[in-house]
């Protein structure tokens, strides 16, 4: 199942021919060998969490293994051991983004704890009349510490619509951004209509209104190359877990000047640089962001991860997860009574959302599920989107590097089975 896949350059030019073997990928992941009955276990839910490679498995439980000790306060070899693994993680983080420096990544628990740090350190930067503006078709994660913060603040919460076909209405986002605007708040990738926002674009016209941007990439990073100087964003979120890594550990990439002028998030152990019964001095970023013991086997998890789809090659897996994206709106497409969440258009993403005029998602969902095929049924944490394209819920089936057409076959045949047996 070789794939010749073109590498491309920067300038996007396409230099040389990669393979992508996906058998030999399939093979690195133990929980893609299960099987659901009778069935193939074919895992499209990959937009809510990916499957773990044994290399990053084993990373972590040669971690746990040799030098489980805490980071940056033992002058032992194994908290150096742990302090040094630690730290080549943040900077593996900031290679993969393309940061300045490592003191740009601050470890978070996940994209929803960097989007509340965010929101919850820029807010005393605010005063009433001030304007954030956000999109309709947010995860609620990148929407609610908004509204949070509007109502602490007294300030003004905008929202850019989403147009009929799943996109951002990029002309209703800028006839909304302003002088007034302080912050701008968007995705990279929608985790439901799959649609792909022009961020380089966003961040440029948010820096000429003198705005901070912030991405929420946690459905970018892991697809895609992510070039944070290229984007210009001033912050940017993802969540480890979604590109192979394990749970419980995410980032905010932060510019290095404005980290330096925020004040920290909780406080605590390991943010200081001194302390006395009156008076605690911050230590400067990323530890000031950083209170209390890190999830140090969590990061080393993803260091590991990182090295595996950097061998993979993020352009290459882009491009083998574009010509997927295309073959499974294709096949759903052909299936009668389908409704998507938007439309397919060239370069789209793998995810799709959609419903059946003869079933429930989450009956569909959980039809699916006896044929071997897990997808996602529900809100997906977007409810406003769906409201706004006139959906209650959705089935949601979305890919990563390990999925093939086959798989995107046997989601396709029970689809029709759902139709025969529930229409
Ligand atoms: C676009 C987007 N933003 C934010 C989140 C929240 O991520 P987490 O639950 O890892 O904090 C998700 C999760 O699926 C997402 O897809």
């Amino acid at each position: 199942m070789d794939r010749q896949l073109l590498e491309r350059t920067d300038t996007g030019m396409p230099t040389r021919a990669v393979a992508l073997d996906i058998d030999k990928i399939r093979a690195d992941f133990p929980a893609l060998k299960r099987r659901v009955g009778d069935f193939h276990l074919a895992y499209l839910d990959n937009t809510a969490a990916t499957m773990k490679p044994r290399q990053v498995i084993e990373a972590i439980s040669e971690f746990y293994s040799l030098r489980p000790a805490n980071v940056h306060r033992g002058i032992h070899l194994l908290s150096e051991e742990s302090t040094d693994a630690f730290e080549a993680a943040r900077a593996k983080v900031a290679t993969l983004l393309n940061a300045a420096r490592a003191d740009e990544i601050v470890f978070t628990r996940n994209t929803t704890e960097a989007i509340n740090m965010a929101a919850f350190c820029l807010a005393e930067r605010l005063k009433p009349g001030d304007e954030v503006l956000c999109t309709a078709l947010e995860h609620h994660a990148d929407l609610i510490p908004w509204q949070v913060l509007r109502d602490r603040k007294g300030i003004e919460l905008r929202f850019a619509a989403v147009r009929p076909d799943g996109r951002l209405d990029l002309e209703d986002w800028y006839s909304q951004l302003s002088e007034r605007t302080k912050i701008a708040a968007f995705a990279m990738v929608s985790n439901v209509s799959g649609s792909e926002n022009p961020v380089a674009e966003m961040c440029a016209a948010v820096r000429r209104v003198g705005a901070i941007s912030l991405v929420d990439a946690a459905q970018g990073v892991p697809h895609m190359p992510v070039d944070v100087q290229a984007i210009g964003c001033d912050l940017l979120a993802c969540s480890a877990y979604k590109m192979l890594a394990p749970f419980g550990i995410g980032a905010l990439y932060g510019r290095y000047s404005l980290l330096e002028q925020l004040p920290p998030y909780q406080t605590g152990g390991s943010m200081i640089s001194s302390v006395s019964l009156e008076q605690t001095y911050f230590a400067p970023p990323p530890s000031r962001f950083e209170a209390g013991t890190p999830a140090v086997g969590d990061a080393v998890g993803w260091a590991a991860a990182i090295d595996y789809l950097q061998g993979v090659g993020m352009q290459a897996l882009h491009e083998r997860e574009l010509e997927l994206s295309r073959y499974l709106h294709e096949r759903l497409s052909e299936v009668p009574g389908l409704k998507m969440l938007g439309e397919y258009y060239p370069g789209k993403p793998g995810i799709a959302s959609f419903g059946l005029d003869c079933a429930h998602p989450h009956d569909i969902a959980q039809f699916l599920n006896e044929e071997g095929v897990a997808v996602r049924a529900g809100h997906h944490c977007a409810e406003p989107l769906h409201r706004a394209l006139g959906f209650d819920s959705t089935v949601r089936a979305s890919l990563y590097l390990y999925n093939t057409e086959a798989e995107v076959d046997q989601l396709i045949h029970a689809l029709h089975t759902v139709r025969e047996i529930f229409a």
